[in-house]
């Protein structure tokens, strides 16, 4: 494949390692670009040095490019800028926050940057700031989704009716019939984080895997709604707090602190786990290796029956 996103992110895919808190580092991301993606390491909740040892330990395991994600609300985003143009990161994402702020020192160190924007007016915005492209997160999506919950479906035509730069989908997309759908849509690339929550190599714990790969489709829901929405998965210690209506309050849900979602010796009751709609469609772990390549070989199969489909529509053989 060959389109915008692809040039910008420098591979052969454009599927995105979507950035998870503390889940994907070094291991993840390079295993990810490893396969013909784009991988990425969350800055979010890593001190300096271990962003710059997880991004070091990426440029070890692989040669090809990875990127990392830096949450520009953060007090420490300049230092974590910092530090990918002092390790050789060519691409970021940024999210959260004003990317005009950041644009010279990204343009002076020669790195093109996707802003994660939730609606139109803040893609508009990100654009005018001088951006390369905008990843429209959706409704669906695990983890923190905009205030305004439109859905990925809505949000990505009407970005790409109105912007110049490149579209890429985030949110209820997991196998090749979702990114075909974001193709469709208008969208020149995807980015996945619950998929691979589902992959062997993904380092959470065993009983986070298992809800993934056993969720149906109403298996989330959301916390947090009027300050920082966020979606995880149903147990326990979501519905708790769901039906106190203390999300905000909760701290694990501020991100402002440097804890994991999922806290060490928490169990599958007491753990928030973000987690987007699409688990409902994932019923095994597989390896980050055979996720990209079995997405790939499945969009060649289902684009010739589509043409066939809509041959059919039209009265033609
Ligand atoms: C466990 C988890 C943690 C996440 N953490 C972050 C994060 O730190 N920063 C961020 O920009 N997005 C975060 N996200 C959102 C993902 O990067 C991605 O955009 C989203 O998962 C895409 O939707 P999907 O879950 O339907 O694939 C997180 C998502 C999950 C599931």
């Amino acid at each position: 494949m060959k389109n915008r996103i692809c040039e910008i992110l420098g591979v052969a895919y454009p599927i995105i390692l979507g950035p998870m808190r503390l889940i994907t580092l070094g291991e993840m991301a390079a295993a990810v670009s490893e396969s013909g993606g784009f991988g990425q390491i969350a800055a979010s909740g890593l001190s300096p040095d271990r962003l710059r040892s997880e991004l070091m330990k990426a440029r070890d395991l692989t040669n090809r490019p990875i990127g990392v994600n830096i949450p520009l609300y953060r007090p420490n985003a300049s230092e974590a800028l910092e530090i990918a143009i002092e390790v050789g990161i060519k691409v970021i994402t940024t999210s959260a926050g004003n990317p005009g702020k950041f644009i010279d020192r990204i343009r002076e160190a020669g790195i093109k940057v996707l802003h994660k924007v939730s609606t139109v007016d803040m893609a508009v915005k990100a654009e005018a700031a001088g951006v390369d492209g905008v990843i429209a997160t959706g409704f669906e999506a695990g983890g923190h989704i905009g205030r305004e919950q439109v859905t990925t479906l809505c949000l990505v035509p009407q970005l790409v009716d109105v912007l110049r730069i490149p579209v890429v989908a985030a949110g209820g997309i997991g196998d090749a019939r979702g990114l075909l759908a974001a193709f469709a849509l208008g969208a020149e690339g995807v980015e996945m984080g619950t998929r691979f929550l589902g992959s062997s190599e993904c380092p959470v714990p065993d009983f986070f895997k298992e809800l993934v790969i056993t969720a149906k489709s109403d298996s989330t829901l959301l916390l947090g709604k009027g300050a920082m929405p966020i979606r995880v998965l149903k147990n326990k210690a979501s519905m708790m707090i769901s039906r106190t209506d203390k999300a905000q309050e909760d701290d694990r849900l501020t991100a402002s602190g440097d804890k994991s979602y999922v806290q060490s010796g928490g169990d599958a009751d007491s753990s928030l786990m973000p987690c987007g709609q699409v688990a409902g469609l994932i019923t095994e772990l597989k390896n980050i290796g055979e996720i990209i390549p079995e997405m790939m070989k499945e969009v060649e199969s289902l684009s010739s029956q589509l043409s066939t489909i809509f041959l059919g529509i039209k009265g033609e053989k």
